[in-house]
């Protein structure tokens, strides 16, 4: 990393993973904000129906987890097999990677943790190690994406966000939100957050992270961000990525794609804050990104779960926001403006 990143700790109180010595303790974000529950995780096998049921979530917390989940069945398959224990442990990395599809953070953090394992050598102490410097860079990435990205809100009195890019989503602090937090710190002033429907990951999580640490925020539904737009209250919307392909093209939480068409038409400005762990390099284009579906049950009531109801549900996750509806990525290597394959290169 260029500098050393700024911390802004006092604004920074809340953290979703934390590793115990021999289990993964996790702050179940379906209960939030109506309980404060922890969960310890002993197995990979318990890390990935973690991830999976949305007990851990946002892509970089999603690879962190993921890597804590491979020390844990390093230790496991180590203590029984102190032989072949690595093939096992390929086995439950299979597992961990089918968790979620879309955040490319996931697959960025086995794939160290298979190399790791693959080169020789590193044990499950190494292997902690190696998780634990994955846990502890995202933290500092995050605090330099937030210097970086503040320093593009010079003058703007108020921002726009939507889902959790937070403390709750990454080792801590946040990117977009991380942003936030930087920008607040310099004196921003107006933060709106989305709702972020189905899963309310706004109203739920971004709203309650903000009050542990008395940033004041305002909410709105997600279908008034489009009028809030044309009040002239915000000038950025400010989001993270699950993943973003090599020409700058953008996945995230379904309802960006629709912020960022709102947003060129107000002419409010768009960023998008990841770790170049969320670049996938190997994808040209958003075309190519697999964006999960989940169950018609999140959105639907239990009326419709009927056998002779016809009403189905379409919930895809995340969206794709084209590179040319964006006006900046700020990355923890650097900030690129209107990125292109090209512009993406001097990453
Ligand atoms: O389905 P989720 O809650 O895991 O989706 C999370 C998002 O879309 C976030 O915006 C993204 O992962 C970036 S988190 C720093």
């Amino acid at each position: 990393m260029p500098n050393q990143p700024v911390y802004h700790s006092a604004i920074d109180s809340v953290r979703a993973l934390q590793w115990t010595g021999n289990a993964l303790r996790v702050l179940d974000q379906r209960k939030l904000p109506g309980s404060v529950e922890y969960q310890d995780f002993h197995t990979a096998k318990g890390v990935a129906e973690a991830i999976k049921t949305m007990r851990v979530r946002g892509a970089p917390a999603i690879g962190i987890a993921a890597a804590y989940g491979v020390v844990l069945a390093a230790q496991a398959h180590h203590a029984q097999n102190p032989d072949t224990w690595q093939k096992s442990v390929i086995q439950d990395i299979d597992i961990l990677a089918a968790s979620r599809p879309t955040a490319v953070n996931l697959f960025w953090a086995l794939d160290t943790m298979r190399k790791a394992i693959a080169s020789g050598g590193n044990g499950p102490s190494s292997l902690l190690a190696i998780a634990q410097s994955i846990h502890e860079n995202d933290i500092a990435a995050n605090h330099r994406m937030g210097e970086l990205g503040a320093a593009l809100l010079q003058g703007a009195s108020g921002v726009l966000t939507h889902c959790n890019t937070g403390s709750l989503a990454t080792g801590g602090y946040g990117t977009a939100l991380g942003v936030i937090r930087s920008a607040y710190a310099l004196g921003l002033q107006n933060i709106y957050a989305c709702e972020t429907r189905p899963w309310l990951q706004g109203a739920r999580l971004t709203v309650w992270e903000l009050d542990q640490d008395n940033i004041p925020a305002t909410l709105i539904a997600d279908s008034a961000a489009a009028w809030l737009m044309r009040s002239g209250a915000v000038q950025w919307v400010i989001v993270g990525a699950d993943r973003i392909t090599a020409n700058g093209d953008a996945a995230n939480k379904i309802g960006t794609y629709s912020h960022a068409v709102n947003a060129r038409h107000h002419g409010v400005k768009f960023m998008v804050v990841a770790p170049t762990s969320t670049i996938d390099w190997n994808t040209p284009s958003g075309e190519g990104i697999e964006i999960e579906q989940r169950e018609r049950k999140e959105l639907l009531s239990d009326y419709y779960h009927r056998d002779d109801s016809v009403i189905d549900a379409w919930n895809p996750v995340f969206d794709v926001t084209p590179a040319s509806l964006i006006d900046a990525i700020v990355t923890e290597k650097g900030v690129v403006l209107n990125p292109t394959a090209e512009t993406m290169q001097t990453l």
